[in-house]
C-alpha cells in the first residue's frame, strides 16, 4: 500500500488558475477596510457604503483606486447591499450573463471575506447540500455525533455569521429548495438525528441567483419567495457601458492567461458589442433597419469570451493585434446556436447590415470566409 499523497497547502503551492475574489482583490479590500470609518453590521468586514464602493469603484482618500466590478445602476448595488444587512435574503435575477454570479461572489468577498460558502444548484442538488451530510466511517464507528456531521456551506455560514451563496436556485427541485424556508425564516437548521440545531449568528445571510430565462425549471414557491428581496440585474443600458465591461474583463482575463495586452483591439470590441446588441434588440443601432434575433442570448459574458478567444488567436497565430478574422469565427459560433433557424438570421444580418456598413468591409469578408468554410 502506498502512503497517501500529502496535499500541498503551503506557500509554495502554484497560483490558482482563478483566484477567489477575496484573494484577487485583497489589496483593495484591505485599503477599504482601513479607510472605512462608517458603522459595520455585525461581523461585516466593511460598512455597506464601503461594500458598494468595492463593487462600483472609486478612489480612496489615500489615493488607492478601487476598480469597478459591476458596471450598472448604482441603486441596484445599494439595494442589494442594504438587503444583506436586513433579515431578508437577496435574490439576484436576470437573463444569463448579466453578472449575477459575479456580483454574488464580490458581495460575499467584501462582506464576509469569503466567497466560497457556495452551493451550486442543479436538478440533482440533494437536501444534504443545503443542510448537512454524514461522514459514514465516523457515523458507523461512533454513531451520530457532531464529529460525524458534515456541515453544508449554508450551515457553516450560519454558524460563522457569514454570507452563503446558492447558485441557480430555480434549477433545484422545489422540495429541496424548501429546505431554505426554515433557515431563512427561523434562522435555524434543526439536526433531527442529534436532537440539536445550528442557530444562525448575526452576520449570516444568503445570496441566491436565478435565471429568468430558464425554461422547464422549478419556480420558486411563494413561501420561499417571500423570504427574499429580488434585485433584477439588467443588460447593459448603452453600447458604451457594454464596451467598457467587455474591455475591462478581457483585460483581466488576458492578464491571467498571460496574453499580450491589445490596446488596438478596441475597434473589434466595439464591433462585437454592436453586433450583439443589434441582434439582441432586433434593430440596427441607428434604428433604421429591423433585423431578426437569433435563439441564443448573446450575453455580455459571451461577448467577453468571443473577444478573449480572438485575442488568444491573435497572440498565438497572428501578430498580437486583434483583427476581424480573429473574432469572425467566435461571433458566428455565438450567434448560430440552432443550426437551422440561426443560420438564416446570421446570413441575413451579414448581407443587409454588415456588408453595407462603412468601414466594415474587412469584417464582412472575414465572416463570409468563416461562413463558407
Ligand atoms: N454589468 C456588468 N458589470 C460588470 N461585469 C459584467 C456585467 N455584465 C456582465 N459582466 C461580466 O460577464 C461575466 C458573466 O457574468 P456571470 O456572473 O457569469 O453571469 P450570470 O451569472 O448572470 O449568468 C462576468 O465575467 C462579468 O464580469
Ligand atoms: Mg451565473
Amino acid at each position: 500500500m502506498t502512503a497517501a499523497m500529502p496535499i500541498d497547502t503551503g506557500a509554495s503551492a502554484p497560483a490558482a488558475l482563478r483566484p477567489h475574489a477575496e484573494e484577487a482583490f485583497a489589496h483593495e479590500l484591505k485599503a477599504l477596510a482601513a479607510a472605512d470609518d462608517r458603522s459595520r453590521p455585525a461581523r461585516w468586514n466593511l460598512s455597506p457604503w464601503a461594500v458598494a464602493m468595492y463593487l462600483l469603484g472609486g478612489v480612496l482618500p489615500d489615493g488607492t483606486v478601487i476598480t469597478p466590478k459591476y458596471v450598472g445602476p448604482r441603486r441596484i448595488v445599494e439595494v442589494a447591499v442594504t438587503t444583506l444587512a436586513t433579515d431578508r435574503a437577496l435574490l439576484l435575477l436576470g437573463v444569463p450573463g448579466t453578472a449575477k454570479t459575479w456580483v454574488s461572489e464580490h458581495l460575499a468577498a467584501a462582506i464576509s471575506g469569503d466567497s466560497t460558502l457556495l452551493v451550486q444548484g442543479t436538478a440533482g442538488t440533494p437536501e444534504e447540500a443545503i443542510r448537512y451530510g454524514w461522514n459514514y466511517a465516523e457515523l458507523l464507528t461512533h454513531g451520530p455525533s457532531r464529529d460525524a456531521l458534515v456541515p453544508s456551506p449554508v450551515m457553516r455560514a450560519m454558524a460563522e455569521g457569514r454570507i452563503a451563496r446558492v447558485e441557480e436556485l430555480t434549477r433545484i427541485p422545489a422540495d429541496v429548495q424548501d429546505t431554505l424556508i426554515t433557515i431563512l425564516s427561523e434562522k435555524t437548521l434543526p439536526i433531527a438525528e442529534l436532537g440539536a440545531e445550528t442557530q444562525a449568528v448575526r452576520g449570516f445571510n444568503l445570496i441566491a441567483t436565478a435565471n429568468d430565462r430558464d425554461r422547464g425549471v422549478n419556480e420558486l414557491s411563494s413561501a420561499l419567495r417571500r423570504r427574499f428581496n429580488t434585485v433584477v440585474l439588467p443588460l447593459p443600458a448603452s453600447a458604451e457601458d457594454e464596451v467598457d465591461i467587455v474591455t475591462r474583463r478581457v483585460e483581466q482575463l488576458g492578464r491571467s492567461l498571460e496574453l499580450p495586452a491589445a490596446p488596438e483591439g478596441t475597434d473589434e470590441i466595439r464591433r462585437v458589442v454592436t453586433v450583439f446588441r443589434e441582434l439582441r434588440s432586433g434593430v440596427t443601432a441607428d434604428g433604421r433597419t429591423k433585423v431578426k434575433s437569433p435563439s441564443g442570448t448573446l450575453s455580455t459574458a459571451e461577448a467577453i469570451s468571443v473577444v478573449t478567444n480572438g485575442l488568444a488567436l491573435a497572440a498565438h497565430f497572428g501578430d498580437g493585434v486583434l483583427r476581424a478574422p480573429d473574432i469572425a469565427a467566435g461571433i458566428q459560433g455565438a450567434v448560430v446556436r440552432d443550426p437551422a433557424a440561426d443560420r438564416v438570421v446570421w446570413q441575413e444580418y451579414l448581407e443587409t447590415v454588415v456588408r453595407e456598413r462603412d468601414g466594415w468591409k474587412d469584417f464582412y469578408r472575414a465572416c463570409r470566409e468563416v461562413w463558407s468554410s
